[in-house]
């Protein structure tokens, strides 16, 4: 597994230019003979806020018939609570972008969130940032491979890290629901992106490490079509 190192600027070019292509191609080919919709695994957090920024300022690529399906949210945050990451979509992207239809995991209808899914036919494009404990999504160590789409109880450490953007640590909340290892691995394409130093030892540790559910990111080096990308 080669780890690409670039400038921040330069991968999200990369990564949003692909998925524009993957979008342009799709919508092409639904036009002409009902092929499937593009769908887009979307991830929060601040490495993706690049893409996003990219994405919004393609005028040449139309997503509306483009399904986009969020990773993760916290439990208990309303989509109006400005750290839910409904919240943070709509500042980020679906205020510049029109899509189709954009689903988050809830709580109700955890269990159906897979087969919703595998209705639109499967994600096309999964963008990952990764957790400084090796986290993807909220995937926390100890996820086992075939986890489905679930609630996790969040780790201490995650708690932490996640706190810079509340007021308090108090305020973050201790439950999230996630796609698990077996869903993100269903896609047909990830981005990987790590930004930051503080990164850049989970990131080795998990593309050139044991592969095991302490370092959940691990699992991705199982993937046939995954590009990982570090910029410091
Ligand atoms: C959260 C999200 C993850 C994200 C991680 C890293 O825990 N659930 O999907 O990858 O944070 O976030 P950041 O990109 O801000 O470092």
């Amino acid at each position: 597994m080669r780890i690409r190192s670039n400038t921040y600027q330069k991968v999200c070019h990369l990564i949003s230019s692909n998925i524009c292509d993957l979008v342009r191609r799709h919508s092409a080919l639904y036009l002409v003979k009902g092929y499937e919709k593009p769908t887009l695994g979307l991830a929060t957090g601040s490495t993706p806020i690049g893409i996003y920024q990219e994405l919004s300022i393609m005028k040449n690529t139309n997503f509306s018939d483009t399904i986009t399906f969020n990773l993760d949210e916290y439990v208990g945050l309303n989509g109006w609570h400005p750290q839910s990451y409904n919240y943070f979509m709509y500042k980020h992207l679906f205020t510049n972008l029109t899509f189709k239809k954009r689903f988050f995991p809830s709580v109700n209808g955890v269990d159906l969130y897979d087969d919703l899914i595998e209705a639109y036919g499967g994600i096309d494009i999964q963008i990952l940032g990764i957790g400084t404990n090796g986290h993807i999504a909220f995937n926390e160590p100890g996820t086992p491979r075939e986890s489905k789409t679930h609630v996790v109880d969040l780790t201490e450490n995650t708690i932490k890290d996640n706190s810079r953007f509340f007021d308090s640590i108090e305020d973050v909340p201790k439950q999230a629901t996630t796609m698990g290892i077996e869903s993100i691995m269903r896609a047909k394409r990830i981005y990987l992106v790590a930004q930051g130093k503080h990164k850049k030892d989970i990131l080795e540790k998990a593309m050139y490490g044991d592969i095991t559910p302490e370092v959940p990111a691990s699992f991705l080096q199982e993937h046939d079509n995954l590009k990982v990308f570090y910029c410091d």
